[in-house]
């Protein structure tokens, strides 16, 4: 989406072989680096790389994050919730966005620029099974305000917002949704409870993503869009 509109699009990710793939995908000019979201140093090092060959940053969409399911042991419910995997999910998705703001502040004080951060319905309403995403999640919602604010105080012209992503199709929900007839039944189940019907594709997400990095949101800050097919809207408890 990005890169159709004309932009110079670094990816970055911990797989570096996908990730060099795709920039090869998009074609020029877009590029690869490898970036832990989680380690300042390699924040640091991306920031440098970017300055020496770009002199400027415009845009940061902070998108990397994880759920903890695959990546740690767990467990992630309210009772027997594991310290290290809480805290796993914590430093990429919440550590990781402060990190991300931090040196994009600095990249784009000078000219401006906007800052999305990608956290998810999660970050607005509790998920009994999975507190440490949930909770991540709120987290980068909340720095994004405090981000949006500090740089209108400074007047340092970044923008800065969050989107709330709700059952977007992307390889996140393969390890919850499971494989063969298991795969459809779930699909099936949680399509009952979105009011449009049906999952989202990540391009519902980029279109969001663009707004908010564009000159058309040029007076929105701190704000949050949800893009969830209507999950939020309502509630399941409905009044008789
Ligand atoms: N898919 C959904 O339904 C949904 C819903 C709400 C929010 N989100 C959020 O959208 C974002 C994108 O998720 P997705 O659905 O495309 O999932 P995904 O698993 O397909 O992509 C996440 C990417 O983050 C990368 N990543 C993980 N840890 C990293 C780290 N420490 N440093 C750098 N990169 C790292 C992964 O390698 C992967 O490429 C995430 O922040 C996710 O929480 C997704």
């Amino acid at each position: 989406m990005f890169c159709s509109e004309g932009a110079t699009v670094i990816v970055t990710d911990l797989l570096d072989e996908e990730g060099k793939e795709l920039s090869k995908e998009l074609g020029n000019p877009s590029e690869y680096f490898h970036l832990d979201v989680k380690s300042e140093e390699e924040w640091v090092e991306v920031t440098h790389k970017i300055l020496e060959k770009y002199g400027q940053l415009n845009v940061l969409i902070n998108n990397a994050g994880i759920t903890g399911f695959l990546e740690t042991n767990g467990p992630f419910d309210a009772e027997n919730v594991d310290l290290n995997s809480w805290n796993e999910v914590h430093q990429v998705n919440s550590n990781g966005v402060m990190l991300g703001c931090k040196y994009a502040i600095k990249l784009m004080k000078e000219k401006g620029g906007a800052i999305v951060n990608i956290s998810s319905r999660s970050g607005i309403v509790g998920i009994p099974t999975a507190v440490a995403y949930a909770s991540s999640k709120a987290s980068s919602r909340n720095h994004t305000k405090s981000v949006a604010l500090y740089c209108a105080e400074k007047g340092y012209h970044i923008r800065c917002n969050s989107i709330h992503p709700a059952a977007i199709m992307t390889p996140m929900w393969d390890m919850m949704l499971g494989t063969g007839e298991e795969r459809k039944k779930m699909i099936k189940s949680i399509e009952n409870g979105i009011p449009l019907g049906h999952f989202g594709e990540p391009i519902d997400v980029a279109y969001g993503a663009l707004f908010l990095s564009t000159n058309e949101s040029k007076y929105i800050t701190g704000t949050e869009l949800n893009i969830d097919g209507g999950i939020l809207a309502g509630s399941e408890a409905t009044p008789e």
